[in-house]
């Protein structure tokens, strides 16, 4: 058993009791019911505030914060550039799968950032003699539309789609590009910038040092968005967040992610290990960006982590809740994701308030998010909802004349078969699936599901009484639901227009 290296541990009601050894009985004594989504309901407080007026901004790891509490699960059906893109702009986080190789999803997090910025700093270029063909190949490859044209680091002219869309392709960059270049010096402001992109009818405006070297770029694209999207959540330098899965005993993965992703997040599926946190501390060690540790489900684990690894910026909690999650059912071990938060909550409270716990699988509704911070969450990280939408990768298909999205567990054998999920779920001790694949509902745009989910949190938060996050945590009160109050929570004795083929 591990033991943890402060010897004084507070009492908390719900920390699992440790079972006397001599009993085989005293297992069944006193037994704890680890309680989820379905089994509670928030009891309505006295409110003094309109849900409109309800703050849900939150933090995601000691640093960093979020103006909605909602991640994507790192799976490969729900989140690539695409999704952690479009998660972002809501003020949401997006954390890249890593069911690829390490150069996959090095680009997926660099797409990311390069969505949008204030000044590009991680500039794509070209050379006089690139050919025109690989300068469109180029193009298509990163999704851009133009480039400055480079000789070494000395800005020469730049190249867009207009000067190579029907010139032959194997003319030379320097044959077709724009020599004299519109460029700005660093230090320019936002707005001196706009001007400029105005004045010149320019996408693209080039920021030189003193002696003519490229140093960023500024596009109209990346200003407009900027006005687009007030509720984003960007870095120091303007690029949107973006957050990137690894396994601890990956340290080049890390490190090469390392320089790109705000946020590095562990994707084990039973964190408290003594291998995992040894190499946990390791990289912890030798990388810069913060890192988010889980999945944990118990008190004990977060005890451990906080007090053996230290530098532990966030906890992902929850053991085979995920709606395509079969751990539980064939491993009969688990931590239900709301019985999980409560008690890693709790250990944060005690030994370091400043570590966001991530509620993380079996999310469904709405309210599940509002229970899930009531239970001492900061965010939720949810997979099927995100699955769903356009922005995912999955594939979308047509049954019965509606349209689904794949959505797979990474545990299930189609994902096991990509090797790159094997450390996650199946060890070589693992000879078991411990995920499933199947299809959901397609729900078009992220923020479509994400306008609900904000809406419904806004929604409970007002029956709570509470007016944050923190209110939540102190003042809402959570009851047990009898089965006949599920069953009245639902809508009964009336037949729904979904469960008859007649139309109302
Ligand atoms: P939801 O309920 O949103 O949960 O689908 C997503 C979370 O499920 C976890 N996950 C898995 N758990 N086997 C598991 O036991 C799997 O194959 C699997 N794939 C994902 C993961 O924590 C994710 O965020």
């Amino acid at each position: 058993m591990h033991t943890s290296s402060l010897c004084e541990k507070p009492a908390s009601p719900l920390k699992t009791e440790q079972t006397p050894r001599e009993s085989f009985l005293g297992k069944f004594k006193d037994i704890q019911i680890a309680m989820t989504f379905g089994d509670v309901i928030i009891l309505p407080g006295r409110a003094d505030i309109e849900p409109s007026e309800v703050d849900v901004h939150t933090r995601i790891t000691k640093k960093r914060a979020l103006r909605i509490p909602f991640v994507s699960s790192p799976m490969d059906t729900v989140t690539e550039s695409e999704m952690a893109i479009a998660l972002a702009r809501q003020g949401g986080l997006g954390v890249v799968h890593r069911n690829c190789s390490t150069e996959e999803q090095v680009e997926m997090v660099k797409r990311v950032k390069r969505a949008e910025a204030v000044i590009i700093r991680d500039v794509v270029t070209v050379s006089p003699s690139h050919t025109v063909g690989q300068t469109m190949a180029l193009m298509e490859q990163h999704n851009i539309s133009g480039f400055p044209v480079v000789e070494g680091s000395k800005l020469v002219g730049i190249v867009t789609g207009r000067d190579v869309r029907f010139a032959q392709p194997s003319l030379l960059v320097k044959q077709v590009m724009t020599k004299e270049v519109v460029k700005a010096e660093e230090g320019i402001s936002i707005e001196e910038a706009q001007t400029m992109l105005r004045d010149h009818r320019i996408e693209k405006l080039p920021i030189v040092s003193k002696s003519g070297e490229l140093s960023g770029l500024i596009t109209f694209k990346d200003i407009i968005l900027r006005g687009r999207y007030p509720d984003a959540v960007r870095d120091e330098n303007g690029h949107l967040l973006c957050a990137a899965a690894i396994s601890p005993f990956d340290l080049d993965r890390a490190k090469k992610l390392d320089p790109f992703a705000d946020i590095l997040v562990t994707d084990v599926s039973h964190f408290h290990n003594a291998n995992v946190f040894k190499a946990t501390k390791k990289l912890m060690s030798e990388v810069s960006a913060e890192v988010i540790v889980g999945n944990i489900g118990t008190f004990e684990a977060a005890e451990d982590a906080i007090t053996e690894l230290e530098q532990v910026s966030g906890f992902r909690v929850g053991i085979g809740s995920g709606s395509i999650c079969t751990t539980a059912e064939v491993t009969k071990a688990g931590s239900p994701t709301l019985f999980a938060t409560a008690q890693v909550s709790d250990a944060v409270r005690h030994y370091s308030p400043k570590i966001p716990v991530i509620a993380d699988g079996g999310i469904r509704t709405p309210g599940d998010v509002a229970i899930a911070l009531t239970a001492g969450a900061s965010a939720v990280m949810i997979g099927n909802l995100f699955a769903r939408c356009k922005e995912s990768p999955g594939t979308l298909i047509t049954i019965g004349g509606r349209y689904y999205k794949q959505y797979r567990g990474m545990g299930s054998p189609t994902a096991r078969a990509k090797r790159y999920s094997l450390d996650r779920y199946s060890m070589p001790s693992k000879g078991v699936p411990e995920g499933v694949e199947g299809w959901v509902p397609y729900k078009g745009e992220v923020t479509t599901v994400l306008d609900e989910l904000v809406s419904g949190l806004r929604a409970s938060m007002g029956y709570a009484g509470a007016r944050n996050k923190e209110e939540l945590w102190t003042k809402a009160k959570l009851v047990a639901l009898s089965p006949s109050g599920a069953e009245e929570a639902g809508p009964h004795d009336i037949l729904l227009p979904s469960e008859t083929q007649e139309r109302v």
